[in-house]
């Protein structure tokens, strides 16, 4: 397959099976990967190291102010730093999943992501030409201009049941009713948050994964960037 062109803007709640979508169709294409909410995570570390309150607006505010963050931008090797502290593993851990939410919801804390990550893609589509980006507000927010926007969705059942597979294989076991509940409750506090909640850029393609497995997705998203002329 040709070079990507440009960015992909991939959004929606947790257990569609974006991060794998992303990160396999950037590899797919040569081009770069950015998962933005492992940088809402790596924020969360910081804060809960901290001792802060993550409800506290202004204290964790000022933490993510001197974090020294840094992201990979490649699929291959997506790590996240502190420092020189690799927290790669921490950010996926059930304290930072419980507390990400507050976390992203505070706007300066998004106001500094934001800059970061546009200036990730812009790097990214210099040196590569192109660049899948996922998270929450990539296509409403972050890359309002990107060439495809993808909104996907899938069943409460579907991204309950992904998730706990996914905890399952890094050795966290819980319930499907438990983790159901966990990715209720985040979509719920992401998509009514009062800066830029979750939802569908006005011109994003929305896609239901719940029928499609990974190959099917990808092979979605392909036939979008080929529509749009968008594979060198
Ligand atoms: O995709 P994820 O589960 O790793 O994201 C973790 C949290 O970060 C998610 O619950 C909401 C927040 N987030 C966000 O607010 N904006 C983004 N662009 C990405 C993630």
């Amino acid at each position: 397959p040709g070079q990507l062109r440009g960015v992909v803007a991939l959004d929606g709640p947790s257990g569609t099976g974006k991060s794998t979508v992303a990160r396999r169709l950037a590899g797919k294409l040569g081009a770069g990967y950015l998962d933005t909410g492992a940088m809402y995570r790596a924020i969360t570390v910081a804060v809960l190291r901290a001792g802060v309150d993550p409800s506290d607006d202004d204290a964790v505010a000022a933490i993510a102010e001197r974090t020294d963050l840094h992201i990979g931008d490649s699929p291959a090797a997506a790590q996240v730093r502190i420092g020189d502290d690799d927290v790669t593993v921490e950010i996926r851990g059930p304290e930072v999943t419980l507390n990400v939410s507050a976390v992203s919801a505070v706007p300066r804390v998004r106001e500094l992501m934001v800059a970061r990550q546009r200036s990730i893609i812009t790097d990214v589509v210099r040196r590569l030409g192109g660049i899948v980006v996922e998270g929450r507000d990539i296509g409403t927010v972050v890359a309002p201009d990107a060439p495809l926007k993808v909104y996907l969705t899938a069943s409460a059942d579907a991204r309950a049941g992904r998730r706990t597979r996914q905890d399952a294989a890094s050795g966290r076991n819980a319930t499907i009713a438990e983790t159901r509940k966990d990715v209720e409750r985040r979509d719920r506090l992401d998509s009514t948050r009062t800066t830029s909640p979750l939802r569908p850029a006005h011109d994003a393609v929305e896609l239901d994964t719940t029928a499609l497995d990974i190959n099917g997705v990808l092979n979605r998203l392909v036939g979008l960037l080929d529509e749009r002329g968008l594979r060198g």
